[in-house]
């Protein structure tokens, strides 16, 4: 079975530290590995109140934040999912396969939508055309953050059932989770995710393109917790425990709680932890401007992407066709 990682991200705000993080970075670090598609997921951003506009805006945002991250379109795909067919073609054939008990039990339906009569039913149905975004692709590994780890689940269990229910079309994927910073917290509520949603200017949420001033400025300002003593302890310390995690995968560390021993202040830890962040994202930040002057290249990376993916998706979409009995015998 060739190793074939996807993911993707949804174009609804825009991207933080905890993207970069959590996601992107790691995306980067991967290409070489093994196949490796990665998708811009717009269709995904329709699924909550969202401007026409200002979603074209994002998704080219965001493919040029890829690009400027180091993902090199010679080495893997980059895709915009409205452009791939393939996508929304096979959500509806897993449609068929999910069960409603399944949907109702998403966390993320039940915190975002459920209940409220204007929700759209797209909200819904949102982790099946994620199931979807990742059988197309027969993806071995999903690098995602902590917070998808349910929706993949589901991508499983509707990839066996419907192998089970019809012969072996899909490939099981498997999750493959961050080892530090898997879930970068808000610096103002280190108890809620930072997320790309927050109003813009948030104090809690680092963004991408914030400058190097903004950046300093947010983590000087992070709550801490009462105390003073320098310790990884997510229970008790949620904010300190926090900004370590943030440093440790920022200098490419995996033991935060050993660069705890290195503080004996707060101001210490915040001021390190801010340059660190700075160190990571100026670079991203400076390449994105140059990559915006010159919309032609974002440009061709997605014409290309949409045709690469489209041919790579197309055999697995019309062999799970033909399997659930639509086509000739
Ligand atoms: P989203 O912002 O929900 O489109 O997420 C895109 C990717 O970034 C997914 O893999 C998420 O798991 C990851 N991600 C989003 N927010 C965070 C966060 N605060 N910490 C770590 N990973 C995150
Ligand atoms: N739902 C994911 C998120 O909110 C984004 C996403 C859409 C995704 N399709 C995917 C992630 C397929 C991994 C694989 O973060």
């Amino acid at each position: 079975m060739t190793r074939t990682i996807f993911s993707a991200i949804v174009p609804s705000g825009r991207l933080t530290l905890g993207n970069y993080l959590g996601a992107l970075r790691r995306f980067v670090s991967v290409q070489h590995e093994a196949r490796c598609v990665f998708c811009i997921a717009d269709l995904h951003a329709l699924t909550t109140d969202h401007d026409p506009r200002r979603l074209c805006q994002l998704a080219e945002e965001t493919v040029t934040l890829f690009l400027a991250a180091g993902l090199d379109p010679g080495v893997c795909v980059i895709v915009r999912q409205s452009d791939v067919p393939a996508h929304t073609e096979l959500s509806y054939l897993l449609e068929c396969t999910a069960y409603t008990g399944e949907l109702n039990r998403m966390i993320q339906f039940k915190e975002k939508g459920r209940g409220r009569p204007k929700t759209r039913v797209s909200l819904y149905t949102y982790p099946v055309l994620m199931a979807a975004d990742i059988l197309a692709y027969r993806t071995t590994e999903v690098p995602v953050g902590d917070d998808q780890r349910q929706h993949l689940e589901l991508a499983r269990d509707l990839a066996l059932r419907f192998n089970r229910s019809y012969g072996e079309i899909f490939v099981v994927p498997e999750m493959s989770p961050a080892i530090v910073a898997a879930r970068v917290m808000d610096l103002q509520d280190p108890t809620a995710k930072m997320s790309k949603s927050a109003p813009y200017d948030a104090a809690g949420t680092i963004r991408l393109l914030d400058s190097p001033d903004v950046i300093r400025r947010k983590i000087m300002r992070a709550v801490t917790d009462p105390g003073s003593e320098v310790r990884h302890d997510v229970e008790n310390q949620p904010g300190i425990t926090n900004l370590l995690e943030i440093l440790a995968a920022c200098l490419d560390e995996n033991d935060p709680a050993a660069l705890a021993r290195r503080y004996q202040s707060y101001g210490a830890l915040k001021k390190d932890v801010a340059e660190a962040v700075v160190a990571v994202l100026d670079p991203l930040r400076k390449k994105c401007a140059d990559l915006a002057a010159d919309p032609a290249y974002v440009n061709a990376t997605l014409r290309a992407g949409a045709e690469r993916a489209q041919a790579l998706a197309a055999p697995t979409v019309a062999a799970a066709k033909q399997a659930i009995g639509l086509g000739t015998l």
